[in-house]
């Protein structure tokens, strides 16, 4: 074989293995049920559009569709009405790297090779209408029912009026008070207490996830990432993750996830607010940690107290962490005096963490 031959035959066989290589890590994920990929992997940018919604004014079984709201890597969300009028949020199952819908058609087609894929991302998505359903608190999104049609499936939720917390810190970029984080998060919190005491864990909290109501009430959103994960009933499906917002141990130590790993999620949501953009991912925090602690970065802005209590989410060992989300209530509700200065009690905690630490 003379030397263009087999430079030329390294260079084919190098691209057969990056296809496949890509295909399967694609397909890995989607059976995992994970949604998060290219651009969608950083919540403060945006993806673009492959698959072609449903039309304004389609008949989607009992339900008349509006118009498109978002756009995910993993699904489209509609806003449309019921019989009654009543304004509803649908989520439609529809992985544009298995499915494509293109403009005018309504059944998505899908490659004979992505079949099982495809039904794999679609009892996961079934997973995530089935531990919506079961929870019904008021800082947690509503699912009113959930079909199938057009070879897919639908998930009807509540429709909430407002906008994600993602669009209100970018809104309000550098103007995010101590008081709005302490009063979102502790009632957001409210409702994520109610998801583990459901057992679930929802795995991807991230301001894009969290939906503020008009009146300022936050709600958690999108459990698609949400495994029975401290049952464990459904072993294989490994659940998704957010680089910035997923904690140390949803990369490699499935078996220590727990509501500590949600609550890293929420430090790292706080920190966003605060940065307005997503915190270094823990994987690569863990080789070399870049990520300036609160106390640090905001140093005079926000109380040492509330600033502890985020660094004290983000520690990357889990043991470290608030273990319970009782515990970050506990210590979001402790409000600073007047000028800032933390009282003696959180002092007093303070110090005493310090010394377990040592
Ligand atoms: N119940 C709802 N009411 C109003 N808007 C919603 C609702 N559910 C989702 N959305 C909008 O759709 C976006 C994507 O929904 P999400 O469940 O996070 O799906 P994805 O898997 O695409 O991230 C949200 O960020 C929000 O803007
Ligand atoms: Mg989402």
């Amino acid at each position: 074989m003379d030397l263009i031959t087999y430079c030329a035959d390294v260079w084919l066989r190098c691209a057969v293995l990056a296809i496949l290589m890509y295909s399967s890590t694609f397909r890995l994920l989607r059976s995992a049920g994970s949604r998060r990929f290219a651009a969608s992997h950083n919540p403060f940018m945006a993806i673009t559009q492959i698959n072609h919604p449903l039309p304004p004014g389609f008949q989607l079984d009992q339900y008349r569709i509006e118009r498109q709201i978002s756009l995910g890597g993993f699904s489209i969300v509609y806003l449309a009405h019921d019989e009654e009028n009543n304004a509803v949020a649908i989520k439609e199952y529809l992985p544009n790297t298995l499915a494509l819908r293109s403009e005018g058609s309504i059944v998505p087609e899908i490659k004979e090779e992505h079949l099982s894929a495809f039904n794999h991302g679609l009892k996961c998505f079934f997973e995530e209408g089935r531990s919506l359903a079961r929870l019904n608190h008021p800082n947690v999104v509503r699912v009113l029912n959930f079909f199938r049609a057009n070879s897919t499936v639908y998930m009807v939720m509540q429709y909430e009026r407002g906008r994600t917390l993602r669009e209100h810190v970018m809104k309000h970029r550098g103007n995010i008070s101590e008081k709005f984080i302490r009063v979102v998060f502790s009632r957001l919190l409210n409702g994520l207490r109610e998801v583990h005491a459901q057992r679930f864990l929802h795995l991807d909290i991230k301001p894009s996830n969290i939906y503020l109501r008009m009146d300022g009430n936050p709600v958690l959103l999108d459990f698609g990432a949400a495994r029975q994960a401290l049952e464990n009933d459904a072993p294989g499906l490994r659940p998704t993750y957010t680089p910035g917002f997923a904690a140390p141990e949803q990369y490699e130590a499935q078996d220590q996830l727990g509501p500590w790993t949600d609550i890293y999620g929420i430090g790292a949501t706080m920190y966003a607010c605060l940065a307005h953009s997503s915190p270094p991912a823990a994987n690569q925090r863990l080789k070399a940690d870049t990520l300036v602690p609160a106390v640090q970065r905001w140093a005079g802005k926000y109380s040492q107290q509330l600033l502890e209590t985020i660094d004290w989410c983000m520690q990357l060992d889990y043991l470290e962490r608030p273990m319970s989300v009782f515990a970050l209530q506990k210590s979001l509700a402790e409000i600073p005096d007047e000028g800032g200065r933390d009282s003696w009690l959180t002092a007093l905690n303070r110090r005493l963490r310090e010394r377990v630490r040592r």
